[in-house]
């Protein structure tokens, strides 16, 4: 059986990444395997960056934002030079296996260093929300509820001074983000790459809601990387009876303590890694659907199909 693993977070941090690292670490050691913390991602691997980690170590985390063992996109992981190089610190060190904590950028490193002997597990450690095989990412959930009391904070001023609000979320090319919080603070317009953006269109639906529904006020959610959110707010001004104003709520999406939700996630995912690494599967990733803890092949991982938003998508417009 496997006797000593690593664990790494990779990517963007996401609040929850702190309770998988200990979740591994313990479930792992409660079962007789040593773990090594490999920091600042797979930067760390390469160059040995790579300490033991003890149940202690990993003590007073589990409400913690970030990570503690740091994080780096490494795009040069793909070469197979850079990934030697890792694989002959793993080796230096006695670890046969490691549990990668990330997004789908991480999880095709893991897939390479399996192939390469060195047995991966991933778990989806990303708030966007956009690892297809899972219903579910850690860091979602917290991401969502700091949207959530940022835009209801939005729509008092908002509605004291019969604005629109244009609030940018983050979500990479996922529009998840801004749909569930689009439903969770009632907002009136939603965009994201799944519904497009017709400016004329929704300055027009912005007419309607001022001139005939009469609102005090209008909160448009819109997804990150979709267009200029300060010069659309100037449009609304100019084109519409509501003062626009836009507010990018940036990387405070990030940070912060984890949600039960994202800490009981993490748990049940970190603890499904350790049980499969301990039976010698590596080059799977772990996922949540319907509730339920599962395994996919990360090659099948990569290339699924998105599952379809549309029923969320028409819930809302059902909503407005
Ligand atoms: O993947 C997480 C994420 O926060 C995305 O939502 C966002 O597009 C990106 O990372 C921002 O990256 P950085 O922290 O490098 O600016």
């Amino acid at each position: 059986m496997v006797k000593r693993i690593g664990v790494l977070t990779s990517g963007g941090d996401a609040p929850g990444m702190n309770a998988a690292i200990r979740a591994v670490t313990r479930v792992a050691l409660n079962s007789g395997i040593e773990v090594f913390g490999i920091y600042d991602g797979y930067k760390g691997m390469v160059e040995g960056y790579i300490e033991p980690l003890t149940k202690a170590s990993v003590g007073e985390i589990i409400d913690r934002g970030g990570t503690i063992l740091g994080s780096a996109r490494l795009p040069e992981f793909k070469d197979v030079e850079v990934r030697s190089k890792a694989v002959t610190q793993l080796k230096k060190r006695g670890i046969e296996a490691v549990v990668v904590i990330g997004g789908d950028g991480s999880y095709r490193g893991a897939l390479a260093l399996t192939e390469m002997g060195i047995n991966c597990i991933g778990l989806p450690g990303t708030i966007d929300n956009d690892i297809v095989c899972t219903d579910y990412t850690i860091g979602f959930d917290t991401a969502l509820t700091t949207i959530v009391e940022a835009i209801d904070k939005l729509r008092d001023t908002s509605n004291s001074h019969h604005r629109c609000s244009i609030v940018e979320v983050m979500g990479n090319r996922c529009g998840d983000l801004a749909l569930w919080s689009g439903i969770a603070c009632g907002a009136e317009i939603v965009i994201t790459s799944d519904t497009g953006f017709e400016e004329s269109e929704v300055l027009e639906r912005l007419r309607d809601l001022d001139l005939i529904k009469k609102k005090r006020h209008a909160i448009v959610v819109i997804s990150e990387k979709i267009t200029d959110v300060h010069q659309f707010a100037k449009k609304v001004s100019l084109n519409t009876g509501f003062s626009g104003r836009a507010t990018i709520l940036g990387h405070v999406q990030r940070g912060g303590a984890p949600t039960p939700s994202d800490r009981i996630l993490a748990s049940r995912m970190g603890e499904k890694a350790v049980d499969l690494l301990m039976q010698g599967i590596g080059g799977q990733c772990i996922s949540i659907r319907e509730n339920q803890i599962v395994s996919v092949p990360i090659q099948e991982a990569l290339v699924m199909p998105r599952t379809s938003r549309k029923p969320l998508q028409n819930l809302f417009e059902r909503l407005v």
